[in-house]
């Protein structure tokens, strides 16, 4: 039988400091996340250079609570998986750093990770059965992709937004509405007592044959419904104001991410990143699927959002199809989804 391969996987995207131990690419022995959320929440979203500085005071324990939790030294570790980009430069910076620097005292391999990539990935450890191709929904705070996954490490845009990804829309709605930071799950949590058809907001680019998307017309429009209700005294009722943007979201992605899978006669969609926690989401698409028998994955919860795991799974496959990245290699925070 072929060796187990260990990869140690690093993430410093954004506000989460992640290092995890993944067996053979979908295996998790430990997932470790320092999550900065309490300290960016007043100031009411992520603050890039307190982010950074963060990173490095978490770094260094996180990577060895990974270690310990799975119960390996880095010695047994085969190469060391770590995201480049997208993401906030400085923030990339520090996990990037620090991989370069374990990879070099230790003499193993690096291999530079793709975040988006990465997203997709949590799905191969949630769902062991799953291979490629599927078609795969992104939707994080900085990304919203239709994404055909051909192979292992080769993609196809098929859509994408022309504006504001899905996370960020949910953001500023929930902070115009006064929920503050972290916006989507406390916007979702508010959503729950409200009725998604009391206000009408617009399903931008919903009738057309296009696989993109744009949300900044619906956050206008959530914006101005709120200023015409403080101009005028009308009473709002934030509840119906959240449940009726979060219904217009799903719709949209649900039956973009439906087309995409007649447009590739694919039964498999994938669902990824951190919007894809969101539970009307995950029952709208869960619903349209099974009306046209096609299987859904979704990544638990704390795959769905940033973590080391998945980029330590993704590290895995490039790392068996021979990828070696440079210790020259720099941070890219535009860094594209590309591997046709
Ligand atoms: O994938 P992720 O953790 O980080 C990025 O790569 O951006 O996604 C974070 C985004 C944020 O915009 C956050 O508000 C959104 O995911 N999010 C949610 C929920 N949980 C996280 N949006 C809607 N409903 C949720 N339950
Ligand atoms: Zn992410």
């Amino acid at each position: 039988m072929d060796k187990d391969i260990y990869i140690l996987g690093i993430e410093s995207s954004c506000d989460e400091t992640a290092a995890a131990v993944v067996v053979n690419g979908r295996t998790v022995l430990s997932n470790i996340i320092a999550s900065q959320i309490n300290i960016h929440e007043k100031y009411g979203g992520v603050v890039p250079e307190i982010a950074s500085r963060n990173h490095i005071y978490n770094i260094s324990p996180v990577i060895d609570e990974a270690l310990q939790v799975a119960g390996v030294s880095l010695h047994d570790i085969d190469a060391i998986a770590v995201t480049y980009g997208p993401g906030l430069v400085g923030a990339l910076l520090v996990g990037l750093n620090y991989a370069k620097a374990l990879s070099y005292a230790s003499n193993k391999p690096l291999v530079g990770v793709n975040h988006i990539e990465g997203h997709i990935y949590a799905n191969f450890i949630c769902h062991k059965e799953l291979e490629p191709p599927f078609v795969s929904l992104v939707v994080s705070g900085g990304h919203t992709h239709l994404v055909y996954v051909k192979d292992y490490g080769k993609f196809e845009i098929m859509g994408r937004t022309k504006d504001d990804a899905a996370g960020e829309c949910f953001d500023k709605v929930a902070r115009a509405v006064g929920l503050g930071y972290p916006g989507g799950p406390k916007l979702e949590k508010a959503a729950l007592d409200g009725n998604p058809h009391a206000i009408e907001f617009p399903r931008a680019m919903l009738d057309d044959t296009s696989l993109d998307f744009s949300f900044s017309g619906l956050k206008s429009a959530v914006l101005n419904y709120l200023n015409k209700a403080e101009m005028t005294g009308e009473n709002i009722f934030i509840p119906d104001v959240c449940a009726s943007f979060q219904k217009s979201v799903t719709d949209v992605l649900a039956q973009k991410a439906l087309l995409a899978c007649k447009n590739k006669n694919s039964n498999k969609l994938a669902l990824a990143g951190g919007v894809s926690c969101n539970k009307a989401l995950r029952n709208e698409i869960l619903k349209i699927c099974t009306e046209n028998n096609i299987t859904l994955y979704m990544p638990e919860p704390i795959y769905c959002t940033d973590n080391a795991a998945m980029i330590a799974s993704c590290g895995y496959y490039e790392y068996i199809s021979g990828l070696r990245s440079p210790l020259s290699l720099n941070a890219y925070p535009n860094l594209e989804l590309t591997g046709a």
